[in-house]
């Protein structure tokens, strides 16, 4: 079998410059495809100066001769999705109709489920902190087998309302004994506007195989643009703070439809600080004026976490909420590299790290964590909510630097930068590959050499 298949994963808590990779690795493709998650996900691109901030259709959209496929371990908001196809078309990228896929096992997101996902975290003593989209109930319902799939909005109106009615029956329950009348879903209402909503998008939704066996056959570069990240993997990340699918590569080959032996190369994204959104442990999390509610504390004096995420501009794409701030965590990547064996490493923010050293006067780097009386260099998969969190072991460096996006060879860098970039690859055991210089496609220093 051919091997032109890319991965593009995230490698900590989300938000690493997932995007812009995959729009980047997206100009020689042939295909991209987004393989989990849904409008939980807020990817960046830059497209002839502009910024989208892309939820469901692959970054991969900005290369005009890519096919971009919505892959069937996704589940869709329609209305965001049909107002990101019109975001698309007026910013003027050509041929959406021509390019966009939409696999017709994709799952729907339907209202009731995103006041499940409200109700759930509101009976939570301890809230996941999700995106409120309705993401986790939506793949509860796929899992109990009551999903609704793309393909069923295009059948008649009366057969899409008795799948409906299987689906709203427990959740309908839920909301009479909350006083959650609003909530109730109706099968007869919601199988109109959904079936209306399914004709409007009949044009892009298909059985992707075909599609994916012509570009396999011909070794045509494939790429999958990763969605949330390693320590958000249902199975491998920091349960139960986490989302409802996986994003690890395995999760993200089985959400795209692709075959492992295709598999060409494997890019771990991430930030050379750290971010998070949401709850759950963060080791390396700096101090913050960040209330109990997530929000910014208003004219409280800046603490290192507040530096580094103003400096990131660091507030969520899908959201806005502020995100938690911290140093480079390299036990979390060590860990990455074998749960989806990442070949390679994209460090974004190389800038704004060297702007963070220069503030603060110093930069740190976890390189190993002391857990349970012993040094590790992984991340403990034993970790519960009330127990002990892996304390950072740091390397430190005195300063920072500066660079822009001119700086196109890593023997340009400031020396101090060139250390950074060391201690990361000795520290995970994986060579950093692309260093992000700032947030378009081509600010980047590619290291042909590796
Ligand atoms: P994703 O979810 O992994 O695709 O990442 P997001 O788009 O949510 O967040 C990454 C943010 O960092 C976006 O605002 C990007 O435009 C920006 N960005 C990406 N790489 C760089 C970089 O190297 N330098 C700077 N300054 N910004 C970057
Ligand atoms: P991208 O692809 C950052 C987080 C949420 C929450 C947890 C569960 O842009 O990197 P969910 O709504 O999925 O049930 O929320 O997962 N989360 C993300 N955080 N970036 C993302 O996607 C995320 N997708 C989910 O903040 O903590
Ligand atoms: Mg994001």
């Amino acid at each position: 079998m051919n091997k032109n298949i890319t991965v593009i994963v995230g490698t900590k808590w989300g938000d690493e410059g997932k995007g812009k990779i995959a729009s980047r690795e997206a100009e020689n493709a042939k295909l991209v495809i987004r393989a989990t998650g849904g409008n939980n996900a807020g990817h960046t691109i830059i497209y002839k100066g502009t910024s989208l901030p892309l939820h469901l259709v692959p970054g991969g959209i900005s290369n005009p001769n890519a096919i971009c496929i919505i892959g069937p371990g996704v589940v869709l908001d329609l209305e965001v999705l049909l107002s990101e196809i019109e975001l698309l078309k007026n910013t003027g990228i050509p041929n959406i109709d021509e390019r966009l896929k939409i696999s017709g096992r994709a799952h729907v997101i339907f209202p009731y489920h995103k006041e499940l996902d409200i109700l759930y975290e509101n009976m939570k003593k301890h809230p996941v902190g999700t995106t409120k989209r309705g993401i986790g109930p939506s793949y509860a319902d796929k899992n109990n087998r009551t999903g609704i799939r793309m393909y069923d909005l295009l059948l008649p109106t009366d057969k899409l309302k008795e799948k409906i009615e299987e689906a709203i029956k427990p959740h309908n329950q839920l909301f009479k004994a909350n006083n959650m009348e609003y909530a109730i879903a109706d099968a007869k209402s919601l199988a109109k506007e959904y079936h209306l909503l399914g004709k409007k998008l009949e044009k892009y939704i298909t059985d992707i195989s075909p599609i994916i066996l012509d570009a396999i056959d011909n070794n045509e570069k494939i790429v999958v643009e990763g969605a949330q990240a390693f320590r958000l993997d249902l199975d491998h990340g920091d349960y139960p703070m986490v989302t409802s699918s996986n994003p690890v590569v395995s999760g993200t080959l089985c959400g795209a439809a692709l075959p492992p032996q295709a598999l060409n190369v494997v890019i771990g994204v991430d930030k050379a600080y750290n971010s998070r959104v949401g709850n759950g442990p963060f080791p390396t999390e700096l101090p913050a004026s960040i209330d109990e509610n997530g929000n910014v504390i208003k004219d409280a004096v800046p603490l290192e976490g507040d530096i580094v995420r103003d400096l990131g501009h660091e507030y969520g794409t899908t959201t806005k909420r502020p995100r938690r701030c911290g140093w480079m965590d390299c036990p979390i990547l060590h860990s990455a590299k074998y749960t989806s064996g990442i070949d390679y490493l994209c460090l974004n923010h190389l800038d704004t790290l060297g702007q963070i050293g220069l503030k603060l006067g110093y930069i740190k780097v976890c390189t190993s964590y002391k857990y349970k009386g012993k040094v590790i260099n992984y991340y403990p998969d034993d970790i519960n909510l009330s127990g002990e969190i892996p304390e950072p072991i740091y390397e430190t460096l005195q300063g920072g630097w500066e660079i822009d996006s001119s700086c196109k060879n890593y023997s340009e860098l400031p020396d101090l930068a060139k250390k950074f970039v060391e201690i990361v690859e000795k520290a995970s055991g994986i060579p950093v590959k692309y260093l992000g210089t700032g947030p378009a496609n081509d600010d980047l220093i590619v290291r042909e050499d590796i």
